[in-house]
């Protein structure tokens, strides 16, 4: 009998049901825990000496949230759980779906370095294909995605990016006449694919997903055309779209043209809107801070002094540290991806912060709640003020709590494999906008999206600008 049959039947029992009925499904309860008791003995007696398991970890109903969600916010509602269940704690969905909650770095061990085939990559990343289009990423094994996601880490990794950084910086001095058609067609795809409603249902034909699917279409094609121009060149170039070309597959087949046209859309989408959210949070927070604008300006000027008010190199943007601190803040109160999933296709058990044993088991979905792990009090000082120097080399707020507290780029096994290249690129535009302008933030400063599942500042965020060039005594 399942489930359903069983409870249809149950209710009649308070309704008044006639005492045979009663006591043969008291019969039947007494002989399921005989059974079940017998069961359990003779498993103890076969393992010797049989450890108890770890019980599951608490659990919320969503439908005792969906209010609370809507009225306070998702934070207010995972602070008020995590104060009354502790740091792991399950959100069931109506028992379709379980989802628990690991909060603050001492937990999310398991989530991070457990290997693919224990814990993987959720359904929610489904979204990303009907972007990034078929044959590539979360449209492949796991064991080709891993392979892919190599050529990644290696046409990204820092001692390639020293070509890179010259290139973003000149990028950055002429980017309005630069890749119109290109970055116009990134603005749709991105604009008509990141919400909450693509994560739940990718492919529900709405107007949006139609308009997703013919940018992504596009953005294919203006990609095919930059390889094939490559190819016709006869020119190797020192630069990503180069190294996919050279890419080759453990079995030594190199990546199709349409592995490599999805693998740079993946790359363009994984980081440009992150990017793009953080400067503009940056920028905000620098304009309206006393204490934290003179300090990146000043460091510009100490750089002009010893190198020059023309030269940027991935030398002199690494020199850039008070800088750096000023976008890790950002990216430590307003994470662009705030919220990552897992699938747990092998149980396993941890502690928590307060010191008790769960289960995870199989089938659960996980979660790192970055955008609400960034705000502990107990992992960071303060952790509603803006105040880079939270991570300079007195503080290093961010390790002393554990090798998890910042997670704005993931870590472990999946760790964002474009960190530095973003913060290259970052530091890139922010220095030439320190160098050749006086700004001044016009607008209201901005709250945080929350429709979207990389939450930017919500509505325009309006800069006044000067043209001046700084110089190492003005
Ligand atoms: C502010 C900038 C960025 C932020 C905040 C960011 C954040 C993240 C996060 C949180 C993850 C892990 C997702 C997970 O665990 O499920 C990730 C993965 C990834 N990111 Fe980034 N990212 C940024 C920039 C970039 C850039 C510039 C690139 C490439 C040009 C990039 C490429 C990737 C790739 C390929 C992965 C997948 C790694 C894997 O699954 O093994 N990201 N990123």
């Amino acid at each position: 009998m399942n489930k359903r049959q069983a409870n249809k039947m149950a209710l009649p029992v308070g309704a008044g049901m006639d005492m045979a009925a009663a006591a043969v499904w008291s019969t039947i309860a007494v002989l399921l825990t005989t059974a079940m008791m017998v069961v359990q003995i003779m498993v103890k007696r076969n393992d010797g000496v049989a450890a108890a398991k770890p019980s599951l970890p608490p659990v919320v109903s969503i439908t005792s949230l969906i209010i609370p969600v809507i009225t306070r916010g998702p934070r207010a509602v995972v602070d008020e759980l995590y104060r009354k269940l502790g740091s792991v704690f399950t959100i069931s969905f109506l028992g379709m779906k379980k989802m628990t909650f690991l909060i603050g770095p001492e937990v999310l061990r398991d989530f991070y370095t457990r290997p693919d085939t224990e814990v993987h990559h959720d359904a929610v990343y489904q979204m990303t294909v009907p972007i990034f289009g078929k044959g590539v990423m979360y449209d492949v094994d796991i064991n080709t995605r891993a392979e892919q996601i190599a050529f990644c880490v290696e046409a990204l990794r820092p001692t390639k990016l020293r070509s890179n950084a010259v290139t973003m910086v000149r990028e950055t001095q002429v980017r309005e006449t630069m890749f119109n058609d290109c970055v116009r067609t990134f603005h749709e795809l991105m604009d008509n694919s990141m919400h909450v409603i693509s994560a739940c249902f990718p492919n529900l034909p709405t107007p949006r997903h139609r308009r997703r699917n013919m940018a992504s279409a596009r953005l294919k094609k203006l990609f095919a055309r930059a390889i094939e121009l490559r190819r016709a060149s006869g020119r190797a170039e020192d630069d990503v779209l180069q190294r996919f070309l050279e890419s080759k597959y453990r079995d030594g087949r190199p990546m199709s043209d349409n592995e490599i046209t999805g693998m740079l859309i993946a790359l363009v989408v994984g980081g440009q809107h992150t990017s793009y959210s953080s400067l503009t949070w940056t920028g905000a927070f620098l304009l309206t801070s006393p204490k934290h604008m003179p300090a990146v300006v000043d460091e510009q000027k100490r750089l002009i002094a010893r190198h020059g008010a023309e030269h940027i190199d991935y030398a002199v943007l690494t020199e850039m540290e008070t800088l750096h601190y000023c976008i890790k803040e950002t990216l430590r109160m307003h994470p662009p991806v705030p919220m990552v999933f897992r699938t747990v296709r092998k149980g396993f058990a941890l502690r928590t912060k307060e010191g008790k044993e769960y289960e995870v088991p199989a089938g659960h979905s996980i979660t790192c709640y970055t955008g609400f792990n960034h705000r502990l009090s107990h992992v960071y000082r303060d952790p509603d003020e803006y105040d880079p120097e939270r991570f300079g080399p007195e503080r290093k707020e961010d390790k002393a709590a554990g090798k998890f507290s910042f997670t704005a780029f993931g870590g472990g096994r999946h760790a964002c494999a474009g960190e530095a290249y973003g913060y290259l690129q970052m530091k890139a535009i922010w220095s030439h906008l320190l160098r050749n302008f006086d700004l001044e933030l016009v607008s209201p400063f901005p709250e945080a999206e929350l429709n979207s599942m990389t939450p930017g500042p919500k509505g325009k965020v309006m800069v006044a600008y000067k043209r001046r060039k700084l110089t190492a005594s003005t």
